[in-house]
């Protein structure tokens, strides 16, 4: 069997992605499948070749574009061949039975790229269009959310444009949901573009720096005495399957971009390498009951193969809420699932399988 693992992509999540791809290309049972790297550049170009499978490639551009091939996908037939091109023809390369999406964020885990493969007629690793779509909008996912009954912190949005045209509206409305809170881009990852305000000053500029990434703001209240706990999720419709719980370790009052992927040499490392507490120092109950609203979340918004949610928690009276789920989670939770008995190699036949099923 042929996996494609398609990965980097034009997202500002592209060097996470390449970590977690190569991690999980190391941990394929090359046994049973045969890897094929499929890289996008941040131009959005698709290459191929053996070189992409070492991290000091991607150091060097000019090497990448050297080495590699670039790939084309012919678009009248329903199957998933890489070809490139000769002088005078176009030449198979390989042909792929499943592509294996790593890519975080945009055009990646957005669905974008899952509405391509099933253009394509291709099975796929991961979450559906859908749920891929709704899962990467912190807006539409939060309406879904609690349309569901799960709990989430009270919050409200607005169009970046609105902002401009309609300040003092808008202002009144933020004003009622009280400060702390916490300004988000609708559709990034990573903590990109999100920052905390206690006062209006504060959200001011957090506002003008979310609407540098999205065209629509989510405001939300910040959850007080708070303690971050997360959890992986991986199934599928009929069944979800829940892993121990991480407490990511962060050095301000949210956890960065920093704290979640650098190193003291600012080397990018991937979610492997950032602090966090395995299991999570906190009660049994706390645990089995983060672990069903995990599923449950995975559940209602129809997600598939692996995933992360992430949970805000009032350390003071135990009150829990959904933050967020991440489809294609950084270093796919492997160090997640490896402490709950399932080691990488187990997690990608597994995620293999599921999208065959
Ligand atoms: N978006 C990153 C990769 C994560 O949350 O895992
Ligand atoms: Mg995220």
């Amino acid at each position: 069997t042929n996996i494609g693992v398609v990965f980097g992509g034009r997202s500002v999540e592209h060097e996470i992605s390449v970590i977690s791809a190569l991690q999980a290309i190391n941990a394929i049972d090359k046994n049973k499948y045969n890897v094929i790297p499929i890289y996008i550049n941040k131009a959005g170009k698709w290459l191929t070749g053996d070189v992409l499978l070492e991290v000091e490639t991607y150091k060097s551009e000019e090497k990448i574009n050297k080495e590699c091939t670039e790939i084309i996908i012919d678009t009248h037939s329903n199957n998933f061949n890489l070809y490139k091109k000769t002088l005078w023809s176009l030449k198979l390369i390989a042909s792929v039975d499943v592509v294996f999406p790593v890519i975080h964020g945009s055009n990646g885990e957005d669905g974008t790229l899952q509405g391509f493969l099933e253009l394509k007629n291709i099975p796929y690793v991961g979450s559906n269009v859908l749920s891929s779509s709704t899962g990467m909008d912190k807006i539409v996912m939060k309406m879904i959310l609690k349309e569901s009954g799960l709990p989430v912190v009270d919050y409200l949005w607005f169009y970046d444009k609105e902002w401009h045209t309609n300040k003092q509206e808008i202002l009144k409305k933020i004003n009622k949901l009280a400060y702390p809170l916490i300004v988000k881009p609708s559709n990034l990852g990573s903590s990109v573009g999100i920052t905390t305000a206690k006062n209006e000053e504060e959200l001011e500029s957090a506002v003008e720096l979310a609407g540098e990434f999205s065209n629509r703001i989510l405001v939300e209240k910040l959850v007080s005495d708070l303690q971050e706990i997360n959890c992986s999720v991986i199934g599928n419709s009929d069944k979800q399957n829940a892993s121990v719980c991480e407490e990511p370790l962060k050095s301000g009052d949210i956890l960065s971009y920093n704290d979640k992927y650098t190193t003291k040499g600012g080397n990018s490392k991937g979610m492997s390498s950032a602090k966090r507490q395995i299991p999570a120092q906190i009660a049994p109950e706390l645990t089995k009951q983060i672990q069903e609203l995990a599923k449950q979340t995975f559940k209602v918004l129809n997600s598939g193969g692996v995933a992360r949610i992430d949970f805000l928690i009032n350390k003071k009276d135990n009150t829990v809420y959904v933050n967020e789920i991440n489809s294609i989670p950084g270093s796919l939770s492997f160090y997640l699932w490896e402490a709950s008995d399932m080691d990488f190699a187990m997690l990608t036949s597994e995620l293999i399988e599921l999208a065959l099923k």
